[in-house]
């Protein structure tokens, strides 16, 4: 029987090349900090127990991970891959297989994780390596002239003809935890950076007589670390990618597949198109038939079938029925909620409103704190004031109203269905059904008077 395995995610390291304040394992990728895509491959292999050694940041990291099944190990200071490992093992039964990995390599595909562990579970020390065109700056696996692995060496410790090597160490070793014990407990740090590697015990296994195999991942994109922002960048790229081909092939239509970023659950219909520069964050849920225009931001949202979300919209929070148009340049908020048929314009923000089927406020409108009913058309530059400057009031506007142009509600208030407020109005006191309400100043005319002239100088 296979013996029982354990993960371990190294964390720790402060991310120097970054350049940042946050932690580099935290830096997003698809709208999720890049460690916890590592953690879902390690996830799937169903570890008995999952360790993820923190130090530069840690608390930060920690907060940012925390999850009842993870255990965080704090390594302080960090010294080196080696160092972090021996750390987390100290807190590991020696009955299992340990596989080690990197938090800064997120692509990393769970079945190469799987192939590593099993060869560890066998008794022997398995590593994922790969063939790169560009090794620079990696760990090199070198081999003996019978093919077999014999150590890997430091990209700044290597020799010349090491250097030319094109395979390389990813960073995932596993080996049965018994083993690797005393041989992470013997590194030293004298090397070129003056840390403990982990990468070290390869020789250490081959010396004692340890099979070590290597596993080399066939796809080079998805074992690539990062170390740079220029390097998140291009990973970010193939994960949006494999995003927008996964959706093109269930049926959505996206304009550029180069121009689109799922940073959260984004999950289409039949026939749904979605045009250039639109971001999706959090859970996003478009029906068949709808369509997102160009360089809109979706977070949190839901779309009825058929409606249309025209472009440079900012939606969040909101749910929207079917057959609604919303935009060009709308905005709804969090507490959104449009029944079908709907129609929100240009320069119109709503808030924590529902509004019935078929309301329309097609331009320059705030709608907040209110329940909107069916077929109400609320006029240009019309706005609840909702916010007395110390609390939120709530307005309600019956079915069939009619709110002229730059009308002001004043909150708490009630517009009774089928009523109409003249343009201009700024309605304090409830508004009754079926009347005409209107709240200005008379108008005027006076006859003689005169502009005033300007002075003509002497
Ligand atoms: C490491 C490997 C290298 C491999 C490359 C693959 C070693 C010595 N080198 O180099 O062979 O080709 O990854 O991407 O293992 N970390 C700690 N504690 C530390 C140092 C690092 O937890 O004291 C963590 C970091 O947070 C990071 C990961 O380990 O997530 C890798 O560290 P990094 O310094 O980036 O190693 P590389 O130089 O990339
Ligand atoms: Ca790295």
């Amino acid at each position: 029987m296979a013996s029982p395995l354990d993960v371990v995610i190294l964390a720790a390291g402060e991310g120097k090349r970054m350049h940042s304040a946050l932690p580099k394992v935290l830096h997003p990728l698809a709208g999720r900090p890049m460690v916890t895509h590592v953690l879902d491959a390690a996830r799937t292999l169903v570890p008995r127990t999952l360790v993820v050694v923190v130090g530069h940041g840690a608390e930060r990291v920690e907060q940012a991970l925390a999850s009842p099944e993870l255990r965080f190990v704090r390594q302080e200071p960090p010294r080196g891959t080696g160092d972090a490992a021996r750390i987390a093992l100290a807190t590991l039964p020696d009955d299992g297989a340990v596989l080690i990995g990197l938090g800064d390599v997120p692509l990393v595909p769970p079945e190469a994780l799987a192939s590593v562990a099993e060869i560890a579970q066998s008794g022997r020390v398995g590593l994922l390596t790969a063939r790169l065109r560009d090794p620079f700056g990696l760990g090199r696996i070198v081999r003996g002239p019978d093919g077999d692995v014999r150590r890997i060496v430091e990209e700044r410790d290597a020799t010349s003809a090491e250097r030319a090597i094109d395979e390389i160490n990813t960073g995932f070793i596993a080996a049965p935890t018994l083993l690797l014990k005393p041989w992470l407990a013997r590194l030293s740090p004298h090397n070129a950076q003056g840390e403990y590697y982990l990468t070290d015990i390869v020789a250490m296994a081959v010396a004692d007589g340890v099979d070590v195999k290597a596993h080399v991942a066939d796809d080079e994109v998805s074992v690539q670390g990062v170390n740079d922002r220029a390097q998140l960048a291009a990973l970010e790229r193939v994960l949006q990618q494999r995003a927008a081909a996964t959706l093109q092939l269930a049926g959505t239509t996206i304009v550029d597949p180069a121009r689109i970023d799922v940073r959260g659950d984004l999950r289409c219909g039949r026939d749904v198109t979605i045009d250039v520069g639109c971001v999706f964050e959090g859970r996003v849920e478009i029906a068949d038939g709808a369509v997102v225009g160009p360089y809109c931001v979706l977070r949190d949202v839901t779309v009825g079938r058929g409606t249309r979300i025209e472009a440079f919209s900012h939606l969040e929070g909101a749910s929207i029925g079917a057959d609604a148009r919303v935009g060009p340049f709308a905005r709804l908020r969090p507490g959104t909620r449009l029944a079908d048929e709907v129609h929100i314009g240009n320069f119109v923000e709503v808030k924590a409103s529902e509004l019935g089927a078929g309301s329309k406020a097609n331009h320059l409108a705030y709608i907040g704190d209110a329940s909107v009913g069916s077929r109400v058309n609320y006029g240009a530059g019309s706005i609840t004031a909702n916010y007395d400057g110390a609390n939120k009031h709530r307005s309600t506007i019956g079915d069939d109203v009619h709110v002229g142009s730059n009308c002001v509600l004043v909150a708490p208030i009630t517009v009774g269905a089928g009523a109409t407020i003249g343009g201009g109005s700024t309605i304090v006191h409830e508004a009754p059904a079926g009347q005409l309400t209107v709240a200005r100043a008379k108008q005027v005319s006076i006859a003689r008077w005169q502009r005033p002239r300007k002075k003509t100088k002497t």
